[in-house]
């Protein structure tokens, strides 16, 4: 896993050496400093003070400044370097993570969730770099700090120096525990930030529904309950980090009391020092000496407490690790065949023996031994209850996801033959559920063909019956979409989208229950403007209403996931019982009206 993170630094090699680098400069520095502080101490400590003295006091200050110049230098510097390096690379952790999302079919997203996908492009990469920045500074910083002082205070004095010797393996048993521990805990932690997303994410998209539905209070509801189960296990996770603060400091105070304990009996070579036999002819320590010894002891803890703070943000940079490598490891379940086919010959449709099941939906296919076929150009009406599998049943066609059993064959090539690109860009459907971008109008139009003139546009507007309102808009094409067209009315957008897909010049045009808010007049007038242009194009029509599809070539009535029928409007009124039945409710509701 490391191996692979470490990879993103490749455009970073020299700031990542160069931080620890740095760093290990300043650490000597700092290590340098106690050592002179004790040497003027010890002059200071003397009896009398000769005015030689003075300019050794004196020369060893100046070399103090500099030092500590020097070590603020480079702290500074390191710490420059490695936000470079971590930023960089995480940037690339952050772009390679959306390439690799843009690749993925609707069952890869349906199988991590939306709202997960953005807390692992956001959350989870912002870990890593703090992570990475942290690393980079002190998996130098504390091992060396720990080690140099160390030595230097075993020059002063070894015994005294040994009382580390007992602290670190006692800390280091307690990290280890504290590690342990605290894994499970922020995956389960980073799982709770995904429903809480998850439940942000839905209530914004949806806050018109939300308000018409006066839904807020179970919506405030619902976010206080993911709200509070959030911070709850962040409590929990945080409690084990937070016991790690408390158990360093003691060992910290137990470790200076010692030392200032048998330090001072040594430096008043009282009955403890001889105890310790540390006192032989003369050569106690001075005071100096042992203040320097003291702020050893504050810079090996406050490296062993920088050491296990940085193990813990390890333990949550892994579990953010494993969700970003998780989604890079996955396989997009949809991929290009090895030798694709670029040219599609016609737009006939073959479904043979399809069976069709959503990944972690219900135990049952959702479409069921579908068999027909569709010649080119036809026009095909599908009609059935809702719930019936109907966009199922045409999501197969541009691979939106792939059959389970059987094949589905366009100008008479299984689709997973042909090149992805070239499958999409000639089927053109407009989904149900379809959205606007923000931008213009014309912008919008332009994801159907890049390079569409205002005079292809227009024509695809006139053919979706949607150039009336938009050449009544002041601003025509240049109309600003807000939000995705917030300031359009419901037909108004389905037409938009209808004529953004025939912009693609496609051989299949599907259209998804794509009339269902427009009157039905300009349905209509929409049935009959793609009877006369698009003649050679197979189009396929989902329909709530009987009325948009009766002038099709042929209807199939789709009945839980199975093909109940297939026939012309006339048929089917005569031969098949749901059909009439549809028929006969919507004959009805327009009598009644
Ligand atoms: N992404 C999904 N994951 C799991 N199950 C799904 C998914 N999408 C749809 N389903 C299920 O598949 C079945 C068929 O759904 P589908 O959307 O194809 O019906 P439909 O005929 O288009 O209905 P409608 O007329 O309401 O649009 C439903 O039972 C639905 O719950
Ligand atoms: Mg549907």
């Amino acid at each position: 896993m490391l191996k692979r993170l470490f990879s993103y630094y490749r455009n970073y090699k020299i700031y990542a050496i160069l931080s620890p680098v740095m760093m290990l400069c300043e650490v000597i520095a700092d290590v340098a400093i106690p050592m002179l502080m004790g040497l003027i101490l010890n002059k200071v400590s003397q009896e009398s003070i000769s005015s030689e003295d003075i300019g050794y006091i004196a020369t060893v200050g100046g070399a103090m400044v500099l030092l500590a110049l020097f070590a603020m230098f480079c702290g500074g510097y390191s710490n420059r370097l490695a936000a470079k390096a971590s930023m960089g690379a995480g940037a690339e952790l952050r772009e390679e993570l959306f390439v690799k999302i843009q690749s993925f079919s609707f069952a890869d997203v349906d199988k991590f969730s939306t709202p997960s996908l953005i807390t692992r492009l956001t959350t989870d990469v912002n870990n890593l770099q703090q992570s990475s920045m942290m690393v980079l500074r002190m998996a130098v910083r504390s091992p060396f700090m720990f080690l140099f002082a160390f030595i230097a205070a075993a020059i002063i004095n070894v015994k005294l120096a040994c009382i580390f010797l007992v602290a670190v393996p006692i800390l280091a048993v307690v990290i280890f525990i504290i590690m342990k521990k605290a894994h499970p805990r922020f995956t389960n932690f980073h799982h709770e930030i995904d429903n809480l997303n998850t439940s942000v994410q839905e209530n914004l998209v949806n806050m018109r529904v939300v308000k018409t539905f006066v839904r807020e209070e179970h919506e405030k509801e619902k976010f206080k309950k993911s709200n509070d189960k959030l911070t709850d296990t962040a409590i929990n996770a945080i409690k084990l980090v937070i016991m790690n603060m408390p158990f360093m400091q003691l060992i910290v105070y137990a470790c200076i009391i010692a030392v200032l304990w048998f330090g001072s009996s040594i430096v008043l070579d009282t009955s403890i020092g001889h105890l310790l036999g540390t006192v032989e002819e003369n050569t106690g320590m001075m005071a100096g000496n042992l203040m320097s010894l003291i702020t050893y002891v504050t810079q090996i803890l406050s490296s062993l407490m920088m050491l296990s703070m940085m193990f813990l943000q390890f333990t949550r940079a892994r579990t953010s690790a494993q969700r970003v490598l998780e989604v890079l490891d996955t396989e997009p379940s949809l991929s290009n065949p090895d030798n694709p086919i670029f040219t599609i010959s016609d737009g006939s449709i073959e479904f043979d023996n399809v069976c069709f099941k959503y990944e972690g939906g219900t135990v049952d296919d959702t479409l069921k031994d579908i068999s027909f076929r569709i010649n080119s150009g036809e026009t095909i009406g599908i009609i059935g209850a809702t719930g019936s599998a109907k966009s199922t049943l045409v999501q197969l066609i541009p691979r939106l996801y792939d059959v389970r059993c059987g094949s589905v064959k366009i100008g008479s090539h299984d689709v997973r033959e042909y090149d992805l690109e070239v499958l999409r860009d000639s089927v053109a459907m407009v989904l149900q559920k379809n959205t606007l971008f923000s931008g213009t109008i014309r912008e919008n139009m332009q994801w159907g063909k890049h390079n569409a003139s205002d005079e292809e546009i227009i024509e695809a507007l006139k053919n979706a019956q949607a150039w009336s309102f938009v050449s009544s808009f002041p601003g025509g094409l240049d109309t600003d979409l807000n939000q995705g067209g917030v300031n359009l009315s419901g037909g108004q957008k389905q037409r938009l989208c209808i004529a953004r897909a025939l912009l693609k010049k496609p051989k299949i045009i599907i259209l998804d229950d794509s009339t269902s808010a427009v009157d039905m007049a300009t349905d209509a007038k929409i049935m009959e403007a793609f009877g006369k242009e698009l003649k050679n194009v197979t189009t396929i029509i989902i329909a709530q209403r009987i009325r948009s599809i009766q002038t099709a070539d042929r209807i199939i009535v789709l009945d839980e996931g199975a093909v109940n029928a297939v026939g012309t409007h006339k048929e089917l009124l005569e031969n098949n019982e749901i059909y009439r039945d549809i028929y006969t409710s919507q004959q009805e509701g327009v009598m009644g009206q």
